[in-house]
């Protein structure tokens, strides 16, 4: 092979990396929501121990997928509201702001209420409720 040939080869080869590349960046499933593997229905999806955890209100946790807000004292289910974290718009973390006691998510500025219905576009729907139960020393997100 020779030096030129090579050259086109590699160059060729570089260009189409880089152009999946830049697919793969730019498609919707690519975006900031990390571990939202979680399948909502009768499966458990997050675990947490009330007594060590989300003690007061407005402690949060966000985790596989699902976010957790202490609204109110006492371990009761009540207590508690649970969400997929995704933004209904695409798909983004959302995060919550204790300030306004909803969620906020970063990529386009949507916002929701601490009920999870959309106070401020382009989220197109309320976010997507789980279910709490807490149980002893354990609170579950189903
Ligand atoms: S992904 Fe959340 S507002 Fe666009």
């Amino acid at each position: 092979m020779q030096r030129k040939e090579f050259l086109d080869k590699l160059s060729g080869g570089l260009a189409f990396t880089c152009v999946s590349c830049m697919m793969a960046a730019c498609s919707k499933d690519s975006n900031t929501s990390g571990d939202n593997s979680n399948t909502p229905g009768d499966t458990i999806l997050l675990n947490i121990d009330p007594s060590t955890q989300l003690l007061a209100v407005k402690d949060f946790i966000s985790s596989k997928g699902i976010i957790v807000v202490r609204i109110a004292d006492g371990n009761l289910a009540g207590s508690f509201v649970a969400y997929l974290n995704a933004c209904t718009h695409e798909g983004a973390i959302v995060e919550y702001d204790a300030n306004t006691n909803g969620f906020i998510c970063p990529r386009h500025g949507a916002t929701y209420s601490i009920s999870g219905a959309v106070t401020g576009a382009p989220a197109p729907a309320p976010l997507k409720t789980r279910t709490v139960a807490v149980s002893g020393s354990t609170l579950t997100v189903k």
